[in-house]
C-alpha cells in the first residue's frame, strides 16, 4: 500500500491495561507507549493511523462498519472477542478492506479456548505471538502489499 494510506488500528477489551495486566504474558509496555510506538512506525512508513481501543464489542462492529468510508486497511487485535465474536467476523467480511490480525501473545500455545479466531477468518495476514512487535509487522506487511 502506498504512502499516505489510512490505516485503522483497533484494539479490544483489556488492552488498555497493557503494562500492568499479566506482564509475563503481555509484556511491560503500557498502552500509551504502544500507541506512541505504532504512531512512530506508521510515520516511518508514511501511513496515517487512527488507533482506537474499546472494551465494547459493538464499538468494534460500528468502527469496522464505518471504516470503508475513511480507511484503506484495518489492523485488529480483537482481544477476547477474537474467540467469541461472529459479529466482528461479519463486520470485517462486510467492510471488505484488507485486514490484518495481531495478537501479542501466542494464542495457539495458551488455553484451548484461545486457539480459534473468528476474526482471523476475515483477515488476510496474522502476526501472533510476537509481542507488541506484531503491530510493526502488520504495518510492514501492509507497506509491502500491492
Ligand atoms: C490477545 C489474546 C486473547 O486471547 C486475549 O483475550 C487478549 C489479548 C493478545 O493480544 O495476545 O485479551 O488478543
Amino acid at each position: 500500500m502506498k504512502k499516505g494510506s489510512r490505516i485503522l488500528i483497533l484494539n479490544g477489551p483489556n488492552l488498555n491495561l497493557l503494562g500492568s495486566r499479566n506482564p509475563e504474558i503481555y509484556g511491560c509496555t503500557d498502552y500509551s507507549e504502544l500507541v506512541e510506538m505504532i504512531e512512530r512506525w506508521a510515520a516511518e512508513l508514511g501511513f496515517s493511523v487512527d488507533i482506537r481501543q474499546t472494551n465494547h464489542e459493538g464499538d468494534l462492529v460500528d468502527w469496522i462498519g464505518a471504516a470503508p468510508a475513511s480507511f484503506d486497511a484495518i489492523i485488529i487485535n480483537p482481544a477476547a472477542y477474537t474467540h467469541t465474536s461472529i459479529a466482528i467476523l461479519d463486520a470485517l467480511d462486510a467492510a471488505a478492506l484488507p485486514a490484518v490480525e495481531v495478537h501479542i501473545s501466542d494464542i495457539y500455545s495458551r488455553e484451548e479456548f484461545r486457539r480459534f479466531s473468528f476474526a482471523g477468518l476475515a483477515c488476510e495476514e496474522h502476526f501472533i505471538g510476537y509481542g507488541t512487535d506484531g503491530y510493526r509487522m502488520a504495518l510492514d506487511y501492509l507497506s509491502e502489499r500491492v
